[in-house]
């Protein structure tokens, strides 16, 4: 057997001779081979092993059933529609001449060790037409994760139609049975965890609204037959960095496969491939770990926090922000926005950011949208006075942006009508009154440049909160040349990725926000675009613990926006201050409320909260988080953060209600050194990583809505 090693990505030989590639990170392993029909078949993925010869062979590793020639027994990294197969495909295309079938052999490997993560490139031809397609496997040995997007490339000279172009199909081991978990939600409530036992057949999570979407996040887990917790068991994991329409299909069939194929989703999308052009599929990366659920989010946060988000922020901590949304909706002025800010900077709040309403004619939701000049009604002296003010407060400005929208009732819609998606005989219909830009276009791209560039480079920002507030209706592009009309709901994303790449790179001092009326735009397509996410326009706290659950399955908790808010009317609860500011704690710490409204004890208690975030800040944003109570199982939840070496850990509890008479339990936490010894901040209590891992701690909540907060430090 003989290896070329090139860091961990191992090219070599199976024990009979085929050739096999090993994918290695620090725990696991993932492994494919050629068949003897020059397939790429899909060998291993869980453990590391010792010895290559433990991968196996490639090829058939299940019984033949008589009626079937590749069902069942083909096991393709990225089978593509053609030949007989039934499977869901990676990719499926229409030639020039008509044909739509794809019969795609391996053509060559290269490992790349040049970039930031060693990448393994295979090339498969098509059998007939000039087609290649460049299968990208770059290894995340680190984070154990493994990062896989494909590159069709058309090298002959007639268009081909790419009808399906999936980033990656992952095969889950043979002959068992799984539970999948995912997230799901709407508007208001979103990251809601939902499982199920795979059954026979597609269970299909999927967004074709053109954003990533609030109804299911592009995220899944999977474990054996529900075996796996927070703590144990094997996880096979992955997330899709995409922003458009996708869909994540996980499948299992009566040989005894399942499988999780995921990317751009294959609905109402076509891509025309001109002669010597290439499509770029995006990411998507998944892993593996045989440590639970807490583990598989560990790894994911950690890999968004080294590879994924703006590296020029990434290490440095975000502020605590106030934004006035719910205080003044629309109705935002010199006056009401100085007030909010003398009462924020008070309270040590460092980033002041106001939202909608200080644009064109924006009084409500109907209007104003598409016209991004400072409205003089509102800013007689424009935007510099009261940036002026709040820096001269000690804190940076930030601002809120919605520039893919327009208003029916604005000036740019009346100078560019045509500058929206729709078919010329339907209507065009509006949500929260407006309609999308078609971001594809380049003379919308340039439109949004430039007035980004002006607002940018004319005014102190260093914040923008960019909101996306629906979702596409009537796709339509009737100027699109011809064969590109469905090319679209891509060509969107593209547009703004670039446009994001653009403001990056042009005002590296700014921090952006995604928001799409709260989490509907949270994927890690975006994030390497963004600070943070608004997770929810649902602002109550206790929602809050479920909705963030849920979205640290997947997501790093730095990027998690939430504000400490006094609007209810949601839910009509009463929630303490301190349990609010306790909630908004586990992630980046903003505050919404009616500052004006608060008595001098609110603003000392508030005050101290934001004192103390800030020295617990470190531990949160850049430490691992590990999952210690859920309310899915009881009336407690608690999130754990560990700083990087372990001297250092915060606990936050919450107690949604206490029953019987009960007030206290105990929390295993984890993460710690178990040699070490931790004092409890404010009290004399000094226990050693072990106990407080194995015995725990104690603590004491009574009533509804409690909760604390734990600061350990190593002694
Ligand atoms: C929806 C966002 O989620 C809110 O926070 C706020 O920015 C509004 N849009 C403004 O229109």
């Amino acid at each position: 057997m003989s290896d070329s090693i090139h860091s961990a990505i191992v090219a070599s030989t199976s024990p009979a001779g085929r050739p096999i590639w090993l994918l290695e990170g620090k725990r696991t392993a993932y492994a494919f081979g050629l068949d003897r029909f020059g397939c790429l078949q899909h060998m291993y993925w869980g453990p590391r092993l010792r010895a290559a010869s433990d991968y196996g062979e490639p090829g058939p590793a299940l019984e033949r059933f008589a009626h079937e020639r590749v069902e069942g027994v083909s096991q393709e990294e990225y089978p593509a529609w053609g030949d007989i197969k039934y499977l869901e495909p990676c990719l499926k295309v229409a030639f020039a001449d008509g044909v739509r079938s794809v019969v795609l052999r391996y053509a060559k490997a290269a490992i790349l060790t040049d970039g930031e993560a060693p990448e393994l490139v295979i090339t498969l031809a098509d059998e007939h037409y000039p087609l290649l397609v460049d299968l990208h496997y770059r290894l995340w040995r680190e984070h154990d994760l493994i990062e896989r997007f494909a590159v069709m490339r058309n090298t002959g000279d007639a268009p081909i139609r790419l009808e399906q172009t999936l980033s990656a199909l992952w095969h889950l081991p043979l002959d068992e049975t799984y539970r999948l978990r995912t997230l799901g939600g709407r508007w208001g409530g979103e990251f809601q965890i939902s499982e199920v036992s795979v059954p026979l057949g597609k269970q299909i999570i999927e967004s074709r609204r053109g954003i990533t979407s609030a109804h299911a996040n592009p995220w899944f887990g999977i474990d054996r037959n529900g075996s796996a917790s927070e703590t144990h068991g094997d996880v096979w994991f992955g997330a899709l960095a995409y922003s458009g329409n996708w869909k994540i299909v996980v499948e299992r069939n009566a040989y005894g496969q399942t499988m999780v194929a995921g990317g751009i989703h294959d609905f109402d999308h076509t891509w025309k491939l001109d002669a010597g052009e290439s499509f770029t599929t995006p990411s998507f990366v998944a892993g593996f770990t045989a440590e639970g659920y807490g583990d598989a989010s560990r790894l994911l946060h950690r890999y968004q926090l080294d590879v994924v988000m703006p590296r020029s922020t990434a290490s440095t901590l975000l502020p605590v922000l106030y934004n006035s949304w719910y205080v003044t909706e629309f109705d935002v002025n010199f006056e009401n926005q100085a007030a909010a800010a003398r009462k924020a900077a008070d309270l040590g709040v460092e980033l002041f950011v106001m939202d909608d309403g200080w644009f064109g004619v924006r009084d409500d939701d109907t209007s104003g949208l598409g016209d991004w000049s400072v409205d003089k009604r509102k800013f007689p002296a424009g935007l510099t006075p009261l940036i002026e003010y709040v820096n001269s407060l000690g804190m940076e400005f930030g601002i809120w942006v919605e520039p893919e929208m327009v208003n029916v009732q604005s000036d740019l819609y009346a100078r560019h009508p045509d500058w929206i998606y729709y078919f010329p005989t339907r209507p065009r219909s509006e949500s929260r009154n407006q309609l999308v830009l078609n971001f594809g276009r380049a003379d919308v791209q340039a439109f949004v440049l430039s007035f980004m560039h002006e607002l940018l480079s004319n005014h102190k920002i260093r914040f923008v909160k960019w909101d996306m507030n629906r979702s596409f209706s009537e796709p339509g592009y009737p100027d699109a040349e011809d064969g590109r009309e469905r090319e679209v709901w891509v060509r969107h994303v593209q547009g703004l990725y670039r446009i994001f790449a653009e403001l990056r790179e042009a005002h590296p001092e700014v921090m952006f926000e995604s928001c799409s009326s709260g989490g509907g735009r949270v994927d890690l397509g975006i994030l390497r675009y963004v600070e943070d996410f608004w997770m929810s326009d649902n602002v109550d706290p206790l929602d809050n613990l479920l909705m963030y659950e849920g979205y640290s399955m997947a997501y790093a908790p730095k990027a998690k926006m939430m504000w400490v808010n006094d609007a209810f009317h949601w839910t009509n609860r009463s929630p303490s201050l301190t349990f609010r500011f306790h909630q908004a704690m586990t992630g980046a710490l903003g505050v919404g409320a009616n500052l004006l409204r608060w008595n001098a004890e609110e603003m000392a208690e508030a005050r101290e909260h934001i004192a103390t975030y800030k020295r617990i800040r470190p531990i949160v944003q850049h430490g691992s988080l590990y999952r210690l109570a859920s309310l899915r199982q009881g009336d407690w939840a608690a999130f754990q953060y560990v700083s990087a070496d372990a001297t250092e850990t915060v606990v936050l509890v919450f107690l949604h209600a206490s029953r019987y008479g009960a007030s206290r339990r105990w929390l295993r936490l984890q993460g710690l050194a178990p040699d070490a010894q931790y004092r409890i901040e404010g009290a004399e209590t000094v226990l050693s990583g072990a106990a407080l891992m194995a015995r725990g701690v104690q603590i004491e909540l009574r009533g509804d809505l409690q909760s604390t907060l734990l600061h350990l430090k190593r002694l």
